[in-house]
């Protein structure tokens, strides 16, 4: 697919406020700071399109990018930041899970996971309630370039089992680094076989 125009269209924390839902969508949702906003940079090929930072807890919102005009790609603020006060998480967890349970144009969730790391529980437990709601989803191995192929290949095999032991089938995933543009023709060759119309 070749992105002709992505255009930021609005932000909310309200389901009933969100644009009309004639159009497919692509949410990307993640810990904070695996590189949620930085991945839709690279895809779109606009820097500073979403609001990107070094410090967990940049984007707080629901966030709509119309591309070319016929899909939206969403940013979502991400989970487990360990200094947003209880009150703040319960009501992120409200307002996304809500999103996430109610968006009838949701096409698909990339649930992004850090390259880096072994897996994490908060994410392993994140794939499973997007299982238990039934929720079509594909995982994105974040910031391949911090380290060797090997390193993350390793990581990427441990989530997998890991996620085996709750999933028949493991989804989709792609490797993927914003700062190398790795990962991004697949991701939209994806969107494009996906994106039904
Ligand atoms: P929140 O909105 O706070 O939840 O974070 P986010 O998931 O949107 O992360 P964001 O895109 O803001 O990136 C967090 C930091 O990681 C920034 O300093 C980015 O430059 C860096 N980063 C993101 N993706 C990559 C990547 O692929 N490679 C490298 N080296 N750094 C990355
Ligand atoms: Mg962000």
């Amino acid at each position: 697919m070749i992105i002709k125009s992505a255009t930021f269209i609005c932000s909310n924390t309200k389901v009933s406020a969100l644009p009309v839902a004639n159009m497919p969508e692509y949410a990307f949702i993640g810990r904070s700071n695996v590189g949620k906003s930085s991945l839709i940079n690279m895809l779109v090929n606009q820097h500073g399109l979403a609001k990107t930072s070094q410090r967990p807890g940049k984007t707080q919102l629901i966030n709509h990018f119309l591309i070319n005009e016929k899909w939206y790609i969403v940013d979502l603020p991400g989970y487990g930041y360990a200094k947003v006060s209880k009150n703040s998480r319960e009501s992120w967890e409200k307002f996304i899970r809500n999103y996430i349970t109610k968006r009838e144009s949701l096409q698909c969730v990339f649930v992004l996971i850090d390259s880096r790391l072994e897996p994490q529980k908060i994410d392993l437990e994140f794939c499973c309630w997007m299982g238990e709601i039934q929720i079509p989803f594909v995982l994105a191995f974040t910031k391949a370039d911090k380290q060797s192929i090997t390193k993350t290949n390793q990581n990427v095999a441990a989530f997998k089992k890991a996620l085996g032991g709750w999933f028949e089938e493991i989804p989709p995933y792609f490797i993927t680094s914003a700062e190398k543009s790795v990962g991004r023709d697949e991701i939209l060759k994806f969107v494009d076989q996906t994106n039904l119309d």
